[in-house]
């Protein structure tokens, strides 16, 4: 078995080939393909790495494995990693975009599809799930996430986990994942990407730690520590968060893989004088893997042989290592991921390309919709698609996108045009570029926009203003939209807004000018086939923002979950907790998102008005399609618990489920609430059932609920 292949591989080994195992270095990039650095394959031979970042294919990824294991000197075959975040080749949308769906089963299906491809490239691991949540948005890398809820954050990790690892590790369509970055990246100070994150134990356990655990109880392969400190320690030497929580309370058997670098900056995080020391620091904290600093390698034998590290710390790392390998089914073939009759029958299908399709629809969110100006007929003379996100199809990926070509990507303009055959005349204006603020092309699209019967602006961010390390202070469409908008506004002409991005984006001007705005993430390799889909009807959009929409970054944190304080806000009395000159309220709520048909929530029952602090609560809503259209739903549950021991959100989301819903349909939504959904953290941060009256609000926002109470009382 497992155990004892670990341990008798273990026993022969040096400790420089232990070392070897617990380094990854990274693949030489862009300049030659995914291939090893320089002097790579002296180091396989030499025992002296266990995995690489971004090195795949399936022909070159078997010759690498091959000298592994046939030339040297144990024959441990490699690990191949890659950041496979929202596709491999077939690029989806962007992971906020795919937590807008609220479709978990599309997204498990989405990471599914990208372990089928990145595995026949010969890739055994991603470094995803990001299960980061994030409140700012002006950090970057919210993008990347589910997000700011916990429980959609909570059910996205494990369905991503899921997609990715599938149910037998050792097939060879699986990839390991890796849930990233614990814990509390998406805390950094102003936004600023690996800044200091200072969070109370109590945030940290009710907000941030969740999706973590539900990677861990869906059987997560590997876990990455944050670039950031939690409270003056660095996360690649917390001892307490990784040994204790993580490996102890929660039982985590996997792997653990420093961030970039992360265990050198160690050093001016200012916890470690010389390299040896942070090499100790990370092994002692359990960090088993160190991407791409080479200190494991380099300076800790030293320390081991000067008995300033204790080997054993060495030798669990490795045996983790050698486990995944092992998992993988690498000891009884190596090869297995490196086919190429795989790779080429498996890349970018047609069966990818429709998934998605269907998510990026999915993942649009219909933020306004004034007069039905949406759907748009099919039978115009004349469309005008103006904007700089109109033709631009490496946009339409985002950022993070693997072996993803912006070649592959439809645009808006293809998409539309495709849509609307040859009978309608569909004119194209960039207007300006996204950021540059050039304004010398508006007067062009504004004369364009007079010739047509309808206007679609394609507006946003580039996919370089979110992800790592793009932070901003501004929420504004960047440079001269704005400008452009207006120009073509006041054409009198019908507009329609669509928006690219990966974050929260401030649109006020629009939100009161325009009467359709449709937030569109970025779609990813569909996007144009899919814009076109729901622009013209096809298909209704059914996206829920997965995290508010601030009316200025100002407003920063503002989140849909916040506690409602000893004085909330109140137009009339001064002395409430609001702003001078801005509501208090967003500009869109997390949960929020229309259709193309309207629905009423009725009949919120609760199964029984006072229950047990054991048992559950089954919770009933009646929802009914009210419109002349069929449509999808996202049918949110949230709960609060009206007095506790310690304060508790104004709400919190407890479920959701998709449903579809024909005109005239009704359907009775049910959720079962267990006792841990209704317990609080005391205190001492202990999980308890409280005594007392709790409320349930469901409705299609988080914002427009309807609402029922029960009871807990002691058994
Ligand atoms: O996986 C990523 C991580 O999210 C950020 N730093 C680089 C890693 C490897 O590319």
């Amino acid at each position: 078995g497992e155990e004892a292949a670990v341990e008798a591989l273990l026993a022969r080994m040096t400790l420089e080939e232990k070392l070897g195992q617990l380094t990854q270095y990274r693949g030489r990039g862009s300049e030659t393909g995914p291939r090893v650095p320089e002097g790579g394959e002296a180091q396989i031979r030499a025992g002296q790495v266990g995995s690489f970042l971004g090195v795949y294919g399936a022909e070159y990824s078997r010759r690498m494995q091959q000298v592994a294991v046939e030339e040297s000197r144990l024959g441990i075959p490699l690990l191949f990693a890659h950041d496979v975040i929202h596709g491999f080749r077939t690029i989806f949308p962007v992971p906020l975009g795919e937590a807008a769906s609220f479709d978990v089963a599309a997204v498990e299906r989405a990471a599914r599809i990208a372990a089928v491809e990145a595995s026949a490239h010969g890739l055994h691991w991603t470094f995803a799930p990001m299960v980061d949540i994030a409140r700012d948005p002006r950090w970057g890398r919210i993008v990347e996430g589910a997000g700011e809820d916990p429980h959609l954050g909570s059910v996205l990790a494990a369905a991503r986990v899921r997609g990715f690892q599938g149910t037998d590790l050792a097939a060879p369509d699986t990839v390991l994942a890796t849930a990233k970055h614990f814990v509390a990246y998406g805390g950094a100070e102003g936004g600023r990407d690996y800044n200091t994150v200072d969070v109370s134990e109590r945030t940290l356990h009710e907000i941030y730690l969740p999706p973590f655990e539900a990677a861990v109880e869906a059987g997560v392969q590997s876990i990455m520590p944050a670039f950031n400190e939690v409270a003056g320690v660095p996360m690649h030497a917390h001892r307490r968060l990784i040994e204790d929580l993580l490996r102890g309370q929660w039982g985590f058997d996997g792997l653990l893989v420093s961030d970039y670098n992360a265990i050198q900056e160690l050093m001016p995080h200012g916890v470690a004088a010389t390299r040896t020391d942070a090499g100790i620091l990370g092994l002692e904290a359990g960090v088993d893997v160190d991407m791409v600093s080479g200190i494991y390698l380099d300076d800790v034998p030293g320390a081991v042989r000067g008995a300033r590290l204790d080997e054993a710390f060495v030798d669990a790392s490795v045996r983790r290592v050698l486990r995944a390998k092992y998992r993988l089914g690498l000891f009884d073939d190596p090869y297995r991921y490196s086919d190429p009759r795989r790779e080429a029958a498996l890349t970018l299908t047609a069966a990818h390309r429709e998934a998605a399709r269907d998510l990026a629809r999915k993942s649009f969110v219909l933020l306004k919709n004034e007069g039905d100006t949406l759907p748009l007929s099919k039978r115009q003379g004349t469309v005008a698609v103006i904007g700089p996100l109109a033709d631009d199809p490496r946009q339409m990926l985002g950022n993070w996108v693997a072996a993803g070509r912006a070649a592959d990507a439809v645009t808006p303009l293809d998409g539309i045009r495709a849509a609307l055959g040859p009978e309608v005349r569909v004119l194209h204006a960039q207007g300006t570029g996204i950021r540059n603020g050039d304004t010398s092309g508006i007067a062009a699209a504004v004369h364009l926009a007079r010739q047509a019967d309808v206007v679609i602006l394609m507006l946003g961010e580039d996919h370089e203003m979110s992800a790592e390390a793009n932070n901003r202070t501004s929420l504004d469409l960047p440079g001269a939209q704005r400008r452009l908008a207006q120009a073509v506004h006041a054409t009198g002409k019908p507009v329609v807004a669509v928006l690219f991005g990966g974050r929260p984006l401030s649109v006020n001007w629009l939100d009161q000018n325009v009467p359709s705005i449709l937030m569109a993430w970025f779609p990813g390799v569909e996007a144009g086939n899919a814009l076109a889909d729901v622009l013209f009807g096809d298909h209704a959009p059914s996206g829920k923002l997965p995290v508010t929409f601030p009316r200025n970054v100002g407003q920063v944190p503002i989140h849909y979950n916040h506690k409602n304080t000893g004085r909330p806000p109140d137009a009339k009395d001064k002395y409430t907790s609001k702003y001078l000159d801005v509501a208090w309220t967003p500009l869109y709520p997390f949960g929020h998102g229309l259709g193309y048909t309207t629905f009423r929530y009725q009949d919120l029952r609760v199964g029984a008005a006072r229950i047990g602090r054991g048992d559950p609560v089954d919770v009933e809503v009646t929802v009914t399609n009210t419109g002349r259209r069929a449509g999808d739903e996202v049918v949110q549950l949230y709960l609060r618990d009206d007095v506790a021991s310690v304060t508790r959100p104004v709400k919190e989301l407890r479920g959701f489920r998709r449903v579809t819903l024909q005109p005239g349909e009704s359907r009775t939504v049910a959720f079962r609430l267990e006792p841990d959904a209704l317990a609080v953290l005391d205190a001492e941060l202990r999980p308890v059932v409280e005594p007392g009256s709790f409320t349930v609000f469901a409705g299609g926002s988080s914002a427009d609920t309807i609402e029922a109470s029960f009871e807990v009382v002691e058994d």
